[in-house]
């Protein structure tokens, strides 16, 4: 019933101040130091449970917070009291994936092992109320914004009705920036407006605008799944916000900036709870004087080729980057869906050593997070990111979403699988920048090739992957490749106007024109709106010195768009050579 402080100092002085609000609870042992031990055998609720329920749990266990119900209370706490046992020996409350001991983070919820064992032993013995003059005072709360009025809020102009029932929905809606300077964010907060149905929200941002078309598809506000469009985490920035965890506020030079014209895209993840549900939220953000050092990146391990078969318990998958430039690793967010289970995350340094960031053994979808390290890790050049992940795909994954177990392979729906970490990492100076952001580029071609392959090897006439791996292909120059994959979409999908114009360009590009001219001759078949076609079918024929042929492509592509400059440039060049050559003798 007694633990040794065995935790890093962090930790140990968060458990000790725990202990130290309640002196009457606990002395410390004379005989050995560090030792901690109940003064009393039969714990009573106020004296003992409360300080760990209202320290630990209160955070979502109270009135218009996440969790289902309360405990903040006696008879609360009481009528659950077995349940409480059961999911705090199991850890499964309070939510926190992490291993101890595996990489060191910041607001770590996670209660030492007496403070299991005195809730167990509550609960043996009656659980009993003891001395309402005893009770401590309840956690006391900040209402509303968490880290004080934020500097703007958006918030969703109209609210989304969630379904009563039925399994999570993700659910993105597209907010405009309405800053017209650009803006260095600090820190997010998410006020959802109905928290009981909010698992977590992502924050992403679309420069592009495509996810307004669809967000318009959608009659309700927002469009569903889990991939919105073009959107993405700004450069270094992971925005993600749980329930129950303070915002992180980043120094000032720290964070990222909101450009004007932008959109935000949030994506909430949502669970039905058998009524229906109106959902408004706001985004709270908090805005800094200096600007976010360009310094800041993401390394993103992943695993696009994924592909677990029904019933296997512990399929693995492992994707690793070497570092080509010296980091401090700041933060670390890994994800994977419903059929993960463990997940390791270790850096091997250029001396052989190894060097844990991340240990989860029994990875939970609903939890999912990004953690921040207590310090940030020192990585020196040569070191070996890798991760290694285990998935359950048998029945006796209590979370798989399938009853029997299905073949599951890579994709972005929540009943596809994934596989990703992600870490902010800060370089330190702007020619590592470039060079780890070149090995990046490098990596990521390497998991596009690897997962189009994958996706290949179980349907062969997939036309977009073979699609897909020839343009990856053309960027690592394996130009071979490229035009035999390009080639094959083509074949299988002989109505793909996006292949025959991409086919069309490569042989544009390797000087083989007649060829060319087929293409692009197609890709107007099949779509005689696409200006860009005329055009490089009319460079096509100037490069046969057809020039009548050229210049007629060239005025067609005009019509079709009269702002083509490109196409006017070119139009103006080819009349001038026309003219020259009726001018000689
Ligand atoms: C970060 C928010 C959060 C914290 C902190 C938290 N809980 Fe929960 N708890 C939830 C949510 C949400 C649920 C509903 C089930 C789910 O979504 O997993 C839940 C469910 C439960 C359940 C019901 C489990 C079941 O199987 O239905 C119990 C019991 C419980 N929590 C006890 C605790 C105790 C005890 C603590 C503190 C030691 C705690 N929780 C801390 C969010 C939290």
């Amino acid at each position: 019933m007694t633990t040794r402080c065995q935790w890093p100092v962090a930790v140990c002085f968060i458990f000790s101040t725990v202990v130290g609000g309640f002196p009457v609870a606990v002395s410390l042992g004379t005989d050995q130091p560090g030792r901690i031990q109940p003064v009393d055998e039969s714990p009573t609720f106020i004296r003992d449970i409360a300080p760990i329920l209202f320290e630990n749990c209160a955070s979502c266990h109270r009135p218009g917070e996440v969790a289902p119900f309360s405990l903040l209370s006696y008879k609360n706490a009481k009528r659950r009291a077995s349940q409480i046992v059961d999911v705090t020996s199991k850890r499964f409350m309070p939510p926190w994936l992490p291993e101890p001991g595996y990489g060191d983070f910041v607001s770590q919820r996670r209660l030492a092992d007496y403070q299991i064992k005195t809730i167990r032993r509550w609960v043996d013995h009656g659980a009993v109320e003891g001395d309402p003059n005893d009770l401590p005072p309840a956690p006391k709360f900040t209402p509303g914004w968490q880290l004080g009025e934020p500097d703007l809020v958006l918030t969703l102009p109209k609210p989304y009705t969630l379904g009563p029932d039925g399994t999570d929905v993700f659910r993105n809606f597209v907010i405009p920036n309405p800053e017209r300077q650009p803006r260095y964010v600090r820190a997010i907060e998410v006020r959802p407006g109905n928290a009981r149905i909010v698992h977590h929200a992502n924050i992403r941002v679309d420069p592009t605008h495509s996810c307004r078309a669809l967000d318009m598809a959608e009659p309700a506000p927002g469009f569903g799944g889990m991939l919105p469009g073009k959107a993405q985490f700004p450069p270094g920035a992971v925005l993600i916000w749980t329930p129950g965890r303070l915002p992180i506020m980043e120094q000032e030079g720290f964070g990222w900036v909101l450009e004007p014209g932008v959109d935000l895209v949030l994506q909430l993840h949502l669970q039905p709870t058998g009524k229906p549900e109106m959902i408004q939220p706001s985004i709270g953000f908090f805005f800094g004087q200096t600007p976010p050092t360009p310094l800041l990146l993401a390394i993103q391990l992943e695993s696009h080729s994924l592909d677990i078969p029904a019933g296997v318990k512990n399929h693995q998958v492992k994707s690793s980057f070497k570092l080509p430039v010296a980091v401090q690793a700041l933060g670390i967010y890994p994800h994977a869906h419903y059929l993960g289970k463990q997940m390791r995350a270790i850096a091997k340094l250029p001396d052989g050593s190894l060097k844990w960031l991340l240990r989860i053994n029994d990875w939970d979808f609903n939890w999912q997070d990004e953690y921040r390290f207590s310090e940030p890790v020192l990585l020196p050049k040569g070191t070996v990111i890798s991760m290694d992940y285990l998935y359950d795909n048998s029945k006796d994954n209590a979370r798989n979403i399938n009853h029997p177990p299905i073949r599951v392979r890579y994709g972005p729906r929540s009943s596809d699988e994934m596989g990703g970490l992600s870490m902010q990492v800060l370089v330190q100076n702007k020619e590592d920048l470039e060079v780890i952001s070149h090995d990046l580029w490098q990596y990521g071609l390497g998991v596009e090739i690897e997962g189009f392959q994958a996706r290949l090897k179980v349907e062969p006439k997939d036309y977009q992957a073979h699609n897909g791996l020839a343009l990856a292909f053309l960027q690592t120059r394996n130009f071979r490749g490229a035009f035999e994959h390009m080639e094959q979409a083509v074949n299988i999908n002989p109505d793909f106007t996006g292949g025959h114009y991409n086919l069309g360009t490569m042989y544009l590009r390797a000087g083989q024109f007649k060829r060319a001219i087929m293409q692009f001759e197609r890709v107007i078949e099949l779509n005689p709106g696409l200006a860009e076609a005329y055009n490089n079918l009319g460079i096509a024929y100037a490069q046969r010195n057809e020039v009548e042929k050229s210049i007629t492509e060239f005025e067609r592509a005009i019509v079709v768009n009269p702002d083509y400059t490109e196409a006017r440039n070119n139009l103006g060049r080819m009349r001038a050579i026309l003219e020259q050559r009726k001018n000689q003798p």
